[in-house]
Parts: structure tokens; C-alpha cells; sequence
């Protein structure tokens, strides 16, 4: 950590002075919280092909087709989910929207954790898993993250056959009409959320802060080049290289759990 001392150290004035922060979050920032990225080594696309299992209609062909595969990482997926908890760089950008530095988080994650870290201005740009919308009549509802996966990982569990009737048997059901809900996520070629908001903040923002993104996925890779097109400050944690180095004000290359902790403990003079 010592190693970036000074860029911490300028993070932390800049943040300190700024008065409409907006964050925008990837995968990595979960990852302390053992969930795994899509593209890191060994991420999520390392085991499936987002093409095949990315869509709506790959997953359920993939499910029927290849379960022995597919199901074994929806599994180890599940368990990851289940026991997930914010770790301490959710908890850091809580109390940088506590000390009115944070104004709005956009995410590209759909894990519920900044939720439950306490942000309270969150735009969830992919959805979220544990938001459930009906196929039928778009009643929405949420549900709790771990006795809703228990529930899936039990359901799943008996299942013999992986067909249509299998894979319905995982639905939750609307109150309102009796038909079958699916999490409320974006797959590859369904519309993405909230964006006019989320390009209106970032465009609003003064310094823009993007953490554990690997800048390759549109329009979400689009927020920090609208902030510094606007005259914005662009702050950058990932520990590899991404797609954000070119417009990048500071940039730190170290884990957001360890950075942003840091950066908060700089702000309250808790820290050297
Ligand atoms: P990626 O997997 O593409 O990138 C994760 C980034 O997090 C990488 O740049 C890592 O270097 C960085 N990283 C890993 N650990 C970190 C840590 N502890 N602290 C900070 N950074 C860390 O994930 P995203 O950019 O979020 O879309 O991917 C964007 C979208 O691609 C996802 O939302 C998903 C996927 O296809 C949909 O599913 C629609």
C-alpha cells in the first residue's frame, strides 16, 4: 500500500473537496466478497461461453443440452452468492455517501452488496439477481438473497430431467397473476437500465470514481468518458491494466477493499 501512498494521498484530497461524486462499479469490486469476475483468469467466462449461456435462450438450450456442465457452476455460482457479504470497499464508498463525498453508485453488478452495504442512491444498470419481475403481467418484487438461493440450490438439487418443467420448477410465481417470474438481470442483447439517468450523473459529476470494471462492456464503459468529457475528475482502482488507463486522472492500481478503506481513513485523518 505504501507503494501508492501519494496517489492515495490525492485521491483523498480530491474526494474531500468534491461535493457530487459518482461511482461506477464492475465485478471487481465483488470480488473480495468471493464472487468471481467474468474476465479475470479463472472468471466466470473462463467456465461458460457468454455467447451460449449469455442469453435468455442459450441458458435454457445449455441447461437442457448441457447440464453436466452447466449445472455444476450454477451451483458452485450459488454457493459463492449465498455466502457473499459486502466486504470492506462496499463498506468504504457507504461511508463516502455518509460524508456527503458519494452522491450516486452506478453498477454493473447485479449481487445486491452495494444494497446492503447502505448505499442508498444505487442505479443497478444489469438489474439484480434477487429482483424478481413477472413474464406475464411485469409485477416486480424483491426477494431475500439467502433463503431465496437455498431454495434454488434445493429445488435444483432434485431435479432428474433437465427440460422446460425443470427449469420452470426454479420460478418464483407472481401474487398477482399465478404466472412465472425471472430475476430481474440484463442478458447479452436485452436492454440495459436506467441509462439516461445514469448518463445524466455522470455528466452532473465533478470527480467520477471507477472501480473494478474492466471498461470492455458498453454503454456501462461509457460513464467515466462522459464524466471527463464534462470536466470531471476521473479516479481509477483496479489492480490490472483496463480499459480506463487513457482517461484516468489518478490512477491506482491495487484491490478496492484495500484502496478505498485507505482513501476513507486519509479523508478522516484516521490514517497516515
Ligand atoms: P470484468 O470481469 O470484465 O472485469 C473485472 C475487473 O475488476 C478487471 O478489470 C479486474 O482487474 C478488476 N478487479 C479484480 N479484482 C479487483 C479488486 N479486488 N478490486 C478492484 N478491481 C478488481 O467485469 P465487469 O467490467 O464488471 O454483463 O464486466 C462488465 C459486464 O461484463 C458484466 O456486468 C457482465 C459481463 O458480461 C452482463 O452480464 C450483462
Amino acid at each position: 500500500m505504501g507503494q501508492w501512498k501519494q496517489e492515495l494521498e490525492k485521491a483523498a484530497t480530491i474526494l474531500s473537496r468534491a461535493t457530487r461524486v459518482t461511482v461506477s462499479t464492475g465485478a471487481g469490486i465483488s470480488a473480495e466478497s468471493s464472487i468471481p469476475t467474468f474476465r479475470d483468469p479463472g472468471g466466470l467466462w473462463d467456465q461458460i461461453n457468454p455467447m451460449e449461456a449469455g442469453t435468455a435462450k442459450g441458458l435454457l438450450r445449455a441447461f437442457q443440452t448441457k447440464s453436466r456442465i452447466i449445472v455444476p457452476i450454477l451451483m458452485t455460482m450459488l454457493d459463492r452468492f449465498e455466502k457473499a457479504e459486502p466486504n470492506a470497499g462496499h463498506k468504504a464508498l457507504f461511508d463516502l455517501e455518509k460524508m456527503g463525498i458519494v452522491r450516486t453508485v452506478i453498477t454493473q453488478n447485479v449481487d445486491n452488496l452495494h444494497k446492503e452495504a447502505g448505499t442508498t442512491d444505487l442505479i443497478e444498470v444489469h438489474g439484480n439477481l434477487f429482483k424478481m419481475v413477472c413474464l406475464s403481467c411485469g409485477w416486480e418484487r424483491e426477494v431475500d438473497r439467502k433463503p431465496y438461493i437455498e431454495m434454488i440450490r434445493n429445488r435444483l438439487s432434485m431435479i432428474d430431467v433437465y427440460d422446460l418443467d425443470a427449469l420452470l420448477s426454479l420460478a418464483v410465481i407472481c401474487d398477482q397473476c399465478r404466472s412465472v417470474m425471472r430475476p430481474d438481470v440484463v442478458m447479452f442483447g436485452e436492454a440495459v437500465k436506467s441509462m439516461p439517468r445514469a448518463f445524466r450523473v455522470s455528466a452532473e459529476s465533478d470527480v467520477m470514481l471507477v472501480l473494478g470494471t474492466s471498461g470492455v462492456v458498453f454503454p456501462a464503459a461509457s460513464f467515466p468518458v462522459e464524466a471527463k468529457k464534462a470536466g470531471a475528475g476521473v479516479i481509477v482502482i483496479n489492480p490490472t491494466e483496463n480499459g480506463f488507463r487513457h482517461c484516468s486522472d489518478i490512477y491506482i492500481p491495487m484491490k478496492a477493499g484495500d484502496a478505498l478503506p485507505a482513501i476513507v481513513g486519509k479523508i478522516t485523518g484516521c490514517s497516515g
